[in-house]
């Protein structure tokens, strides 16, 4: 159990010996360093239902207190704040406690997740959006795995909607001569186009374009779709190429990101369980028509805005997006029995899911107790406060947008580092500095594009951790260079170095209110301030140099704590560090 676990529990049980009940009690840094290190404010509620006099029980609770010595000092502030400052020795026993037995993190009773995250678009250009869901998911199930949850990553793939039509559509009108137009259709031929990812994805804008301004064209790309859906084979050849030209392109992309999914299914895989789900939905009897096409009504009493039925069959016979999220859950619920359901999506979609996870529940093809949760993200936008945008007016694709971050992440490295090294560095700072930007603020809110800002080594960025966990590293190779064994606490001066081991104590907490928000903005600023508190002990003190062997002993175990979070951490945010910069 964690360090401050363990004293929320013993805070509790004297509690109880006064005869004073307390659901959660929680021991909080302080707001002011005055006010001691740490924080437990309970006292005054439990005063209240117990009509008590609120000082008069802190001083009561703090007699109990001192039997433990961790407490250095206990006194009461104010109505009856209870400060809390811990002995250089309960910290030290942390320390080498975590030194030797290497468990940084505590686990929570396990769950069973699904996390659906990613979901790029077959054939269409990957833009920022896609890299946020990517980048947030991809910290999302390592966060949740490192606190012992058992979860499942499925990237979800944009595969079957009206997109295919319009690019199949487009296809036949570039390459009429191609088999699968033809009467003599040959599948082994349909396997080798003579198309790439990039002529791809210039073509969905023109093929978009074109099915916008002209209703007969627009009608072609929905047949198209239709009989995609309907498993045409000469659709379906082409569709296989596609999907395989696109994916290879994605997973490149993909694995740059650091982002691994374990299923790499797409909506069109939902096809299979959609005609069984109908079935059933007819037999549960909640199916309305409505103008040619046949809806699940979602609206509830209290709903503030309207929130319109979930189109389940379009009047063109075609299924909607809601309906391959309906039918992927179906299959999920199936296949894998999920304590929950995770996504993490642009927060402007949240009402396809209001409406595919009310359906679920009313049809009770999710049970009642399974938890559906939209993760929902804000817009990277650029300076004027709009969605960032090529200069064109087109979205902004990712590898653009990588190569803008590259080209200022190189300014700042040192010039002895040339040629393909230099080059490959670059481009894992590169990556690291962007996806810190993106997890830097709370996931729902929007953020500017700001490639100097987030280069910044001296800032609350990615370089700077990077830099700083890269300088612990090389300490610790000296350490070792120089033989200095047996690393452990023996003695601290209590100053700059308490103060980090007292950032380790936030660490579980930090970690389980990430998973709590379903952000990981806790982790990227507990990742700055241990850092920032660590860099001014460091920048106070010559640790190898130091006369006092056992100081010296013990700045190096702090400073191995210290990189051994941030490389768990790190990971967690799927950031690779560079081996230098
Ligand atoms: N492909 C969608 C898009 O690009 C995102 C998919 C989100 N996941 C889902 N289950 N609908 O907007």
């Amino acid at each position: 159990m964690s360090f401050l676990n363990t004293k929320e529990n013993y805070i509790k049980t004297k509690l109880e010996e006064m005869g004073l009940k307390s659901e959660k009690v929680s021991i909080v840094p302080s707001s002011k360093p005055e006010f001691g290190e740490f924080q437990y404010n309970g006292i005054m509620a439990l005063a209240k239902d117990s009509k008590k006099n609120p000082r008069e029980l802190a001083e009561e609770l703090i007699e109990k207190l001192k039997d433990d010595k961790d407490f250095e000092n206990l006194s009461v502030a104010g109505p009856g704040f209870i400060n809390i400052t811990f002995s250089k020795q309960s910290l030290m026993n942390l320390g080498n406690g975590l030194l030797q037995t290497k468990e940084y993190i505590e686990k929570l009773p396990k769950k069973k997740v699904i996390i659906d995250y990613g979901g790029p678009n077959v054939a269409k250009v990957l833009h920022v959006g896609h890299l946020r869901s990517a980048n947030i998911g991809e910290a999302l199930k390592r966060l949740a795995k490192k606190l012992g949850y058992e979860v499942i990553s499925d990237i979800h793939l944009g595969d079957y909607g009206l997109q295919m039509g319009m690019i199949m559509l487009e296809i036949e009108t570039r390459y009429p001569t191609l088999s699968c137009f033809q009467e003599n259709f040959n599948e082994e031929e349909v396997k080798d186009l003579p198309i790439t990812n990039e002529d791809l994805i210039d073509l969905y804008p023109i093929a978009s374009q074109k099915a916008k301004e002209n209703e007969s064209i627009m009608e072609r790309a929905r047949n198209i779709t239709y009989l995609l859906q309907q498993n045409d084979p000469r659709y379906k050849a082409l569709w296989n190429t596609i999907l395989k030209i696109s994916l290879k392109d994605m997973k490149d992309l993909y694995q740059k990101l650091n982002v691994e999914f374990d299923l790499w299914k797409g909506e069109s895989d939902a096809e299979k369980v959609i005609p069984e789900m109908i079935e059933y939905l007819e037999q549960k009897n909640v199916i309305k028509e409505s103008e040619g096409a046949r809806v699940i009504e979602v609206e509830e009493n209290t709903d503030k805005l309207p929130v319109p039925p979930l189109l389940l069959i379009k009047s063109n016979k075609t299924v909607s997006y809601e309906t391959t999220d309906l039918a992927t859950l179906w299959e999920r619920e199936k296949e894998y029995h999920p304590d929950e359901v995770w996504y993490v999506v642009d927060k402007r979609q949240e009402l396809h899911f209001t409406q595919v996870f009310r359906a679920s529940k009313k049809t009770e093809i999710i049970k009642e107790n399974t938890t559906l949760e939209f993760i929902g993200f804000g817009t990277m936008n650029s300076s004027d406060g709009r969605p960032f945008k090529t200069r064109a007016g087109g979205v902004m694709s990712l590898r653009n947008l990588m190569d803008i971050v590259k080209t200022e992440t190189e300014k700042n490295m040192i010039p002895s580092i040339t040629g393909k090294e230099r080059e490959e560095l670059a481009e894992v700072i590169a990556v690291g500095t962007l996806k810190f930007a993106d997890l830097l603020s709370h996931r729902a809110t929007d953020y500017i594009f700001d490639p100097e800002k987030f280069s910044d080594a001296n800032g609350k960025t990615g370089p700077f951790i990077m830099y700083s966990t890269i300088r612990m590293r090389s300490l610790l190779q000296k350490a070792k260079e120089l033989n200095i064994e047996e690393i452990e606490f023996k003695t601290l001066k209590g100053t700059s170095d308490k103060k980090v081991l007292l950032q380790i104590l936030n660490l579980q907490k930090t970690l389980e209110n990430a998973l709590e928000e379903k952000s990981l903005h806790e982790i990227t600023n507990y990742l700055y301030n241990l850092n920032n508190t660590y860099n001014n002990f460091y920048s106070e003190n010559r640790i190898l140099t130091a006369e006092n062997e056992d100081l010296k002993k013990s700045w190096i175990a702090l400073t191995k704590i210290v990189y051994e979070i941030n490389t768990q951490l790190l990971n967690i945010l799927a950031i690779e560090l560079p081996t230098r910069m």
